[in-house]
């Protein structure tokens, strides 16, 4: 087994470089080395000028997503030598679709437009609980898969819709918004189905190409939650009356 691995990154200035080019560096591998701590070693002892974002290393704060192998991920959970081909090389480059700041950073400015466009925090509703409101457990296992999201971009940066269509609110945003929508607690549900349901904008602009579940580093399914945005946006007059009665339920 290899103890030596070959970096294959993509580089870019833009202040400097007509275009990316590709640039090799070689490190020492351990079953414990990461993608990130390869490039951390790289940066500390090889070239100083390598660019990346990372801060929590432990998949939790999504700074550190990265293309590797043609795939979106991770680096701070990915182990190196699972990453090599038979050659012990690995490729490392920018999440695709977005402008590149420098290296492997990436310009997240409409990723995060996106995901504010959403209304991504909860709304109160109308009746307000003079203590607290009171959900099923249902209702909080049905929140629960939105709220593991860490917008990393990993699904953002592999969805072919958001490579096209910059106006697209993407499986991020939409998956924040399915969230809301199916919070008993959340006033703002007919606000929200409107804007969702909007031409060149919301969940009709998704065709299901499923790239973001292949793509999210948590095993969550934004084109799931999109499917049931539709189905309730569907029904949207029952959904509605259904809500009403719910959150007379939840202060009473
Ligand atoms: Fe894009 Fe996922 Fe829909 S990849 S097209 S948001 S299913
Ligand atoms: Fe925080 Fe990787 S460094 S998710």
């Amino acid at each position: 087994m290899t103890n030596q691995a070959i970096i294959r990154v993509q580089r870019f200035n833009p202040d400097v470089d007509e275009k990316p080019y590709w640039q090799n560096f070689t490190v020492a591998v351990t079953d414990e080395t990461t993608l990130l701590n390869a490039l951390q070693e790289v940066k500390t002892t090889q070239d100083g000028s390598l660019t990346f974002r990372k801060s929590c290393r432990h998949a939790i704060c999504g700074s550190c997503a990265m293309n590797v192998n043609g795939r979106n991920l991770l680096v701070c959970n990915t182990p190196l030598r699972k990453m090599l081909d038979s050659r012990g090389v690995v490729e490392i480059r920018p999440l695709p679709y977005l402008p590149i700041i420098k290296d492997l950073v990436v310009d997240r400015t409409a990723f995060w437009e996106q995901y504010l466009a959403v209304k991504p925090w909860l709304i109160p509703p109308e009746m307000e609980a003079e203590k607290e409101y009171r959900m099923s457990q249902e209702e909080v296992d049905a929140l629960h898969e939105a709220e593991t999201c860490i917008m990393c971009g990993a699904c953002y940066s592999a969805c072919p819709v958001i490579a096209t269509n910059k106006r697209y609110l993407g499986p991020h945003a939409l998956q924040k918004a399915f969230q809301r929508v199916m919070d008993p607690r959340d006033g703002g549900l007919a606000e929200r189905l409107d804007m969702l349901e909007q031409d060149h904008y919301g969940i009709y602009n998704c065709h299901t190409i499923t790239e973001c579940i292949t793509a999210c580093p948590k095993g969550l399914n934004p084109a799931r939650a999109i499917s049931m945005l539709r189905y309730l946006a569907m029904r949207r007059e029952q959904f509605e009356a259904e809500r009403v009665e719910r959150q007379k339920g939840l202060v009473g």
